[in-house]
């Protein structure tokens, strides 16, 4: 009898300091701000995430042009992944499975038969720990931290990720995601899930702003958005933006995506690390973006399933709301030994490097 009562109080005491841990985790959550010259940025512990990023348009006047939310709670309910940094393996893995040393693992599969952006609570998902904060200075800086345990979703090992964001330069965003394999090989591409919207992010859609994709190819893909593992080349189809296009122009072509969800291997230039990736143009308001990344691929998504999310002050975003920029490795890659390798181990660590650049014309 008293064992038993001995027991009860054990588990008593357990679960109440599981709730308590989960309550004190949920209040750890928060909004940080980094504040440089003409341009600010909101990012959130809550899946290493962006809220927002505040610059002037060609008349002065600030605006907004991340999609979003007001609350912390509505990012915690999120399911479009607003400014996220999605995870372990962004992107989808077929089958929600892969063979990797012999040993098969089986992930949670959460849109349909396939995993997407590491599962069904992925990096976004999570509370990240905040190790470094600093708001203003010549390079304003958070760096969030997050521990995954071996299993997490299915995949092998633990893993140490690191995300930064960085102000510097005049207008420039510097995203650095790490990530260490703490004891077994792991495939990892980490991606920032931004939708932007030169425009700001209640101006409607970005259908007419202008873009330039440095990609000469793309992976085909299956009705799954699964790649088969052969390229094609962009030229003459309406994938092809390696001179600048209006976003919108040639949308209608591609019905059964309801707009573009594809991913661009970077062409670069030869012996550079780093690569042109992209630029976006809003006419209207005169903003400017340029991306530059050290990943092979960029998932360029146009928001096609945004339906009615409200968002920031109760603006509600609608499909094409926003573009998604997402530098990364290939989708699938851990089922393509042709692609390359997102294979992280604890002698070779994962780096992804991202800089945007804004600026504004007035003409
Ligand atoms: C719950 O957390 C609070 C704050 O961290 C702490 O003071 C308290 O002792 C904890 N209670 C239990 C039952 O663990
Ligand atoms: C959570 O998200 C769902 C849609 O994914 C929405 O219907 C619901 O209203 C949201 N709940 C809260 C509390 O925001
Ligand atoms: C998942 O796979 C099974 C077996 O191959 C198939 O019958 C089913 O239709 C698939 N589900 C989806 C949503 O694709």
């Amino acid at each position: 009898m008293t064992k038993i009562f001995v027991l009860l109080l054990c588990l008593i005491v357990v679960a109440f300091g599981f709730v308590n841990g989960s309550v004190d985790e949920k209040e750890k959550i928060g909004i940080f701000e980094l504040k440089k010259g003409e341009i600010s940025l909101k990012v959130t512990n809550w899946g290493a995430s962006i809220v927002s990023l505040v610059l002037p348009d060609k008349n002065g006047k600030l605006g907004d042009v991340v999609l979003g939310y007001d609350s912390i709670k509505e990012y915690t309910n999120d399911s479009t992944y607003f400014g996220a940094t999605v995870g372990r393996v962004a992107n989808r893995i077929g089958g929600a499975e892969f063979t990797l040393n012999g040993k098969h693992y089986k992930l949670v599969a959460n849109e349909g038969n396939n995993t997407l952006h590491g599962g069904s609570r992925g990096f976004s998902d999570v509370v990240w720990k905040v190790k470094r904060y600093q708001r203003e200075g010549p390079s304003p800086i958070v760096t969030f931290t997050y521990h995954s345990f071996d299993g997490e979703e299915g995949f092998p090992g633990d893993l140490l990720a690191t995300v930064s964001y960085i102000l510097t330069g005049k207008n420039q965003l510097v995203i650095i995601m790490k990530a260490k394999a703490l004891n077994k090989p792991t495939p990892v591409n980490l991606a920032n899930h931004a939708y932007w919207n030169l425009g700001g992010q209640n101006s409607g859609n970005i259908l007419n702003e202008v873009i330039q994709i440095f990609g000469s190819k793309i992976t085909i893909v299956d009705s799954k958005l699964i790649p088969t593992g052969k390229f094609a080349s962009i030229k003459g189809t309406a994938y092809d933006f390696l001179k600048p296009q209006i976003i919108g122009s040639r949308i209608n072509q591609l019905a059964k995506t309801k707009g573009y969800d594809i991913n661009y291997v970077l062409d670069g230039e030869k012996g550079k690390k780093i690569k042109l990736a992209a630029k976006v143009h809003d006419k209207k308001s005169g903003r400017s973006l340029e991306l530059y990344t050290n990943a092979p691929g960029l998932q360029f998504y146009t928001g096609n399933y945004i339906k009615d999310v409200k968002g920031k002050s109760g603006y509600v975003y609608k499909a094409h709301a926003g573009l998604c920029l997402e530098s990364q490795a290939f989708p699938d890659s851990v089922n393509h030994p042709n692609f390359p390798s997102t294979i992280v181990t604890k002698e070779k660590p994962y780096k992804h490097y991202m800089l945007f650049k804004f600026s504004t014309k007035s003409h």
